[in-house]
C-alpha cells in the first residue's frame, strides 16, 4: 500500500484502515504515524458516569480526568494532518448539585496547549432527552462538540454541510399569507412619509413573490425608527438606506445560514449493546464538513462503532478503538451490516 504522510514517522508498518482494534487508545495511537489522518471524531466517556469496564472516566478528580484526555488530545493532534481537523462531544457532570463545566474545562485545556485553534462549539440540541424530573434545578438536553483545527487551513466543504436541509422552503398556503404581514403592520405603525410607507409596501410585496417563488430563499425588513441600526453607526449602505429611504431589505439568497446546532434524537439502535451511542446522523454532518471523500477518520473511543458506520456510510475511511472487547466485537457487526459507499482506494488520495 502506497501511503505518504506529509510528515513521514513511524511509517513502516501498514494502517489499520477499516479496523476496530481493540485496547487502550493511548497505547495503540502511538502506532499510527504523524500527519496521517484528517479527522478525529470521538466521545469519551463522561466524568463520573458509567463505569465501561475500564479505560478512563472514573478519575477522582476532575483535574485528573482531564489531564488523562489531554495526554490523548496531544497524540490526536501529532496524528491529524495540517489541513484536518479534530472533533470531541464531552458531556457534563453535577457534583453536589454543582455543574462542573466539564467540557469547556476541557475545552480551555485543549487550546492552551497552543496547538489548535477551536473553531466553533457545534450544540446538540437533544429533541428526547432523558426524562427525569428535578425540582430544583431544569433538564439537561444538549451538549457541545468542540471542532479544533490543528491550522487556519483546515479543509472545510461549507456547502456539504447540513445540505438536505437547505432546500428552498416549501411554503404551504398557511404559510405564505402569514409572510410579512408583521412588516406590512410595522410600516402602517412607522413614523415613515406616506410616499416612504408606499414605497417599502410596494418593495416588501415583490421580496415577498421572490421568496414564494423560490428565487430568494428568505428576508429580513428594517424599518426607520423600529428597528435599531446597525451597530457603531457606520455610514454603510444600510444605513443610508435607513436614512434616505426609510427602510431596508436584506435578502438571503442560496442557503439557510449555517449555524452552530444540530438538533437530533438521542440514539435508538436495535439490539443496542453499548449504553452511551451518539447520533450517526451527527457524524456524517461533520464528515461532510471536514473530510473529503475517500479520507481517513478516527475514533478513539469508537464505542458502539458509530463512527465507523458513518464512514462507511458516506465512503470515508475510519480506524476505531475500545477498551471493551464486548463493545468492539458488537461495533464490527454493526459496520458489517451497512452497505458500503463508493469508496476510494485509499492509494488515489
Ligand atoms: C461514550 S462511549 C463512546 C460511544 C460512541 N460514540 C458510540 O456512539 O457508540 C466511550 C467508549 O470509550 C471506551 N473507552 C474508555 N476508555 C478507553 C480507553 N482508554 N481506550 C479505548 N477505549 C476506551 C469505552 O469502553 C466506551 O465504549
Amino acid at each position: 500500500m502506497q501511503y505518504a504522510p506529509e510528515n513521514p514517522q513511524n511509517t513502516d508498518k501498514p494502517l489499520p484502515i477499516d479496523q476496530i482494534l481493540c485496547g487502550d487508545n493511548l497505547e495503540l495511537i502511538q502506532k499510527l504515524p504523524d500527519c496521517s489522518v484528517q479527522l478525529v471524531i470521538t466521545s469519551p466517556p463522561y466524568f463520573q458516569q458509567r463505569d465501561y469496564g475500564g479505560g478512563m472516566g472514573n478519575e477522582t478528580e476532575v483535574n485528573e480526568y482531564i489531564d488523562k484526555l489531554l495526554c490523548l488530545f496531544r497524540e490526536c493532534i501529532r496524528i491529524v494532518k495540517n489541513d484536518g481537523s479534530i472533533v470531541f462531544n464531552i458531556g457534563d457532570k453535577y457534583k453536589n448539585s454543582n455543574l462542573l463545566l466539564v467540557p469547556y474545562r476541557f475545552a480551555l485545556a485543549a487550546t492552551e496547549t497552543g496547538l489548535v485553534k477551536l473553531v466553533n462549539e457545534i450544540t446538540w440540541v437533544k429533541r428526547n432527552p432523558t426524562p427525569r424530573q428535578f425540582r430544583r434545578r431544569l433538564v439537561s438536553s444538549t451538549e457541545p462538540f468542540f471542532h479544533f483545527a490543528k491550522s487556519d487551513d483546515y479543509f472545510y466543504d461549507f456547502k456539504a454541510f447540513l445540505a438536505e436541509k437547505n432546500t428552498p422552503k416549501q411554503r404551504n398556503r398557511k404559510d405564505s399569507t402569514k409572510l410579512g404581514k408583521r412588516y406590512f403592520e410595522l410600516i402602517t405603525e412607522s413614523d415613515l412619509s406616506e410616499a416612504e410607507k408606499t414605497m417599502a409596501r410596494r418593495e416588501l410585496t415583490e421580496v415577498i413573490q421572490e421568496v414564494l417563488q423560490g428565487q430568494t430563499y428568505d428576508f429580513r425588513m428594517k424599518i426607520r425608527g423600529i428597528h435599531a441600526e446597525p451597530f457603531g453607526g457606520q455610514i454603510g449602505g444600510r444605513t443610508l438606506q435607513l436614512k434616505n429611504k426609510g427602510f431596508t431589505i436584506i435578502r438571503m439568497h442560496g442557503n439557510k445560514l449555517k449555524r452552530d446546532v444540530i438538533e437530533t434524537s438521542v440514539a435508538a439502535v436495535k439490539g443496542n449493546k453499548h449504553p452511551a451511542i451518539y447520533p450517526v446522523e451527527i457524524v456524517e454532518e461533520f464528515l461532510h464538513l471536514l473530510t473529503p471523500s475517500g479520507s481517513l477518520v478516527l475514533d478513539p473511543f469508537m464505542g458502539s462503532g458509530s463512527t465507523a458506520v458513518a464512514c462507511k456510510k458516506l465512503g470515508r475511511h475510519y480506524i476505531g478503538y475500545d477498551i471493551n472487547t464486548t463493545y468492539c466485537e458488537y461495533a464490527r457487526q454493526r459496520v458489517s451490516d451497512i452497505p458500503s459507499a463508493e469508496l476510494r482506494l485509499f492509494e488515489e488520495q
